[in-house]
């Protein structure tokens, strides 16, 4: 029997695994390989997968993640329905390390990645907003259930990195109204909209970014070890709005494409 699974966790920075007992499978698509096989499991009666977006040994720069094959491969296995945690950078000084934020917006800044599955024909996908709305619900339920407190919205801002911003970079981006920044949160959200798949996000705050605060700056030991401080809290909380995730998907997601002539048929 061919592997299958109902909804996926894209895991990011420190959590390169999340499922017991599960199944590991390569996975291949005609936008190349994903980041690393991807694990099946079962949790709370629905088959889940996992796919850890730097690879499990974290070779996939966030510049250089395959991002297309990532989505592709997914949704080959039968995922439509997407949870993404990813590490952040705080721009507002009450984001401080160990905050958990369900962005509701977010303002791509990163450049040169590819960002459509479209190359041709006329494919144009409502993005104003960029997140599931169940699967935030979903999300800030579980942080909820585990009183982990956790910030219902705000702007995550994606740059291209790898590097972190200057000062002026991050005070800009607090500005224009941004709550947090990272590397990974585009293009996933929107090829997740390309396919018509439910997609939302919880970030986990590492850093103060460098316009918040003076001092050094930011490292990325300070990132991995804040998240590696976090990575129990946020397994748990995956793992419980995984098994509460609604099986019928009454959302917009899925009608992304409706009315839309595709130049080819989706995995
Ligand atoms: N990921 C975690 N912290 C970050 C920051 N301050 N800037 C960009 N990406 C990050």
């Amino acid at each position: 029997m061919s592997p299958s699974a109902e909804l996926a966790v894209i895991g990011g920075s420190g959590l390169y695994a999340l499922l017991d007992g599960a199944t590991e499978h390569v996975v291949r698509t005609p936008h190349g390989e994903p980041s690393d096989a991807v694990t099946i499991a079962e949790v709370g009666g629905r088959r889940v997968a996992f796919l850890p977006r730097h690879g499990r040994d974290h070779r996939h720069p966030a510049h250089r993640i395959p991002y297309r094959a990532n989505l592709w491969a997914l949704r080959s296995l039968g995922v439509r329905q997407i949870l993404a945690p990813c590490a952040v950078g705080g721009l507002r000084p009450d984001l401080g390390p160990g905050t958990f934020v369900v962005p509701d917006q977010l303002v791509d800044r990163s450049s040169g990645r590819v960002q459509t599955y479209y190359e041709q024909g006329a494919v144009h996908v409502s993005f104003a907003d960029p997140y599931c709305p169940v699967g935030r619900r979903t999300l800030l339920a579980a942080a909820t259930g585990r009183s982990v407190p956790a910030h219902d919205g705000g702007t995550m801002v994606v740059v291209e990195g790898p590097r972190f911003s200057t000062r002026a970079e991050s005070r800009w981006y607090a500005a224009i109204g941004g709550a947090v920044i990272n590397m990974t949160g585009h293009p996933e959200a929107v090829l997740a909209r390309e396919l018509a798949l439910c997609y939302s996000s919880i970030a986990l705050v590492t850093d103060l970014d460098a316009g918040v605060r003076s001092g050094h700056g930011v490292t990325q030991q300070e990132v991995f070890r804040v998240f590696g401080e976090n990575t129990e809290r946020l397994r748990g909380l995956l793992l419980d709005a995984v098994a509460a995730l609604p099986v019928g998907r009454d959302c917009p997601c899925p009608h992304s494409l409706d009315g839309i002539s595709l130049p080819f048929e989706l995995p």
